[in-house]
């Protein structure tokens, strides 16, 4: 693996790569490294000859200050769990992988973009209204590293379900020949999704954290026989009342913000599984759990 801090410097060895047809994976990140962004530089790795991979906490996409100020950045240890996967994966082409960690200035040398997207329906719903600004955020530094990188594919994780939908819509308007890659969500062994804002909860809120998940899971056999909405406030339900039910102590309880079941290509609600489309139905859900916010999907 090599480090680069420097736009210029990525775009010097794109060239170079693109000079001897190599074909290059993106895999965007903002750090805080689990076993979940290590799955798609790992796929990423197996796809294409040349993999970007950027560590980068892009304060634009972010409408909280304290969620940017909070957000994890491990970056040494970042760095050492890549080197770990090329070892892991025998990956003795080392200069096969390029982690891209350039600073706020290096990103937007212009100072903030003011660059605005807009998406129409698939971000009107459930994360758009409730963060606004954030997927604007997203696609201006999405598409600055497509623009560094200009990789044939990028890989994004399924658990930030919407936000594919978003990538999904920017690439249309740009029209950018890229192949965008969903790649599944990775759990640990409980069912919890990884996620770097796992690293923010309490012993005793990991613990009971799971639940999102299996409450998810069970959703999903309901879904065989009960009605949308049915399977929507049961899940609701069973959240927000767990606290109750399981006597659970220090005052820690979910607080479910949304869950909406929708067709998982538009995002738009559904009142009824025939009306999901090619794609099928998607659970989506936003949970804070001891000031942590959560998000997970179940695909129906
Ligand atoms: O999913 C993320 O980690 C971020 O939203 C992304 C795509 C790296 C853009 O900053």
């Amino acid at each position: 693996m090599k480090q680069i801090t420097k736009a210029a410097d990525l775009e010097l060895a794109v060239k170079e790569a693109k000079n001897q047809n190599l074909e290059i994976g993106l895999v965007p990140t903002m750090g805080a490294l689990h076993e979940g962004h290590l799955s798609l530089i790992e796929r990423a790795l197996k796809e294409n000859d040349l993999v970007v991979v950027s560590l980068f906490v892009n304060p634009i996409q972010f409408n909280n200050k304290e969620d940017l100020e909070k957000y994890p950045r491990t970056i040494d240890a970042d760095l050492e769990l890549i080197k770990n996967l090329e070892l892991r994966i025998k990956n003795s082409c080392s200069d096969k992988l390029l982690a891209f960690t350039p600073t706020v200035d290096e990103m937007y040398p212009q100072g903030e973009p003011k660059e605005v997207y807009h998406f129409g329906p698939v971000e009107e719903v459930m994360e758009g209204p409730r963060r606004p600004g954030h997927f604007s955020g997203v696609a201006v530094v999405v598409r600055r590293l497509f623009d560094l990188a200009q990789p044939k594919r990028a890989y994004f994780g399924e658990k930030d379900y919407q936000q594919i939908a978003v990538i999904r819509a920017l690439l249309e308007q740009i029209k950018y020949p890229i192949e965008l890659i969903p790649c599944p969500i990775v759990r640990a062994d409980d069912g919890l999704a990884l996620s770097s804002r796992n690293m923010r909860l309490s012993p005793e809120a990991r613990a009971i954290a799971p639940t999102i998940n299996a409450t998810l899971e069970q959703a999903a056999e309901m879904a065989q026989y009960e009605d949308v909405d049915d399977v929507k406030e049961w899940v609701l339900d069973t959240l927000s009342t767990f606290h109750e039910v399981h006597d659970v102590k220090n005052g820690l309880k979910f607080e479910p913000e949304y869950f909406e079941i929708v067709d998982a290509r538009t995002l738009q609600p559904i009142e009824n599984w025939e009306a999901a489309g090619d794609l099928g139905a998607v659970g989506c859900i936003a949970v804070w759990l001891d000031g942590v916010r959560l998000i997970d999907i179940v695909k129906f």
